[in-house]
């Protein structure tokens, strides 16, 4: 059978885009491309494959290279299979003076794993460093599965990896 968005995309997805393209014009369907990507990345486990990529390209009538050049860029999409939880550490300036990159090396050490690397058994992706999570006040800080941690220290870090299942 030939990939077609239909056969590719879930019947939950395609709902989901059409959800999104019913606020847009009809000849401006690429504004869909965001909401759709992050639909079918949190379907296929947290990561987009090039089918996928190409499946989302279809059926919002764009080239498949400006869907890998969205999905390329924006730090929230995943090219490669990844650990269920993601974890970001925010090394910028205000959460370097305040204890950042310890808190990051604290995270390697535990974990066993480097920045970019997931767990062997596929609980947590140490994500690539972040710049400035825009939560200064409470640095240093990270995200974990898009919320935030603030004030961290290592042994609150440690709480709320262990909480991670
Ligand atoms: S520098 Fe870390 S949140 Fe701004």
């Amino acid at each position: 059978m030939t990939a077609t968005p239909d056969t590719v995309l879930s019947a939950h997805a395609r709902e989901e885009i059409d959800r999104w393209l019913a606020r847009y014009p009809d000849d401006q369907k690429q504004s869909a491309v965001l909401a759709a990507l992050r639909e079918v990345q949190h379907e296929n486990g947290g990561y987009l494959t090039t089918p996928l990529m190409d499946a989302v390209a279809a059926y919002l009538e764009m080239p498949a290279i400006a869907v890998y050049e969205v999905a390329s860029f924006y730090s929230m999409f995943e090219l490669e299979p990844v650990g269920r939880h993601s974890v970001s550490v925010c090394t910028n300036v205000s959460c370097m003076l305040r204890g950042g990159d310890d808190i990051l090396a604290h995270i390697e050490n535990r974990l066993g794993i480097a920045v970019g690397q997931s767990t062997p058994d596929g609980r947590i992706y140490l994500k690539l460093e972040e710049e400035c999570l825009a939560a200064c006040c409470g640095a240093p800080m990270m995200q974990v599965d898009h919320v935030y941690y603030e004030n961290l220290t290592p042994a609150r870090v440690d709480e709320i990896l262990d909480g991670l299942e």
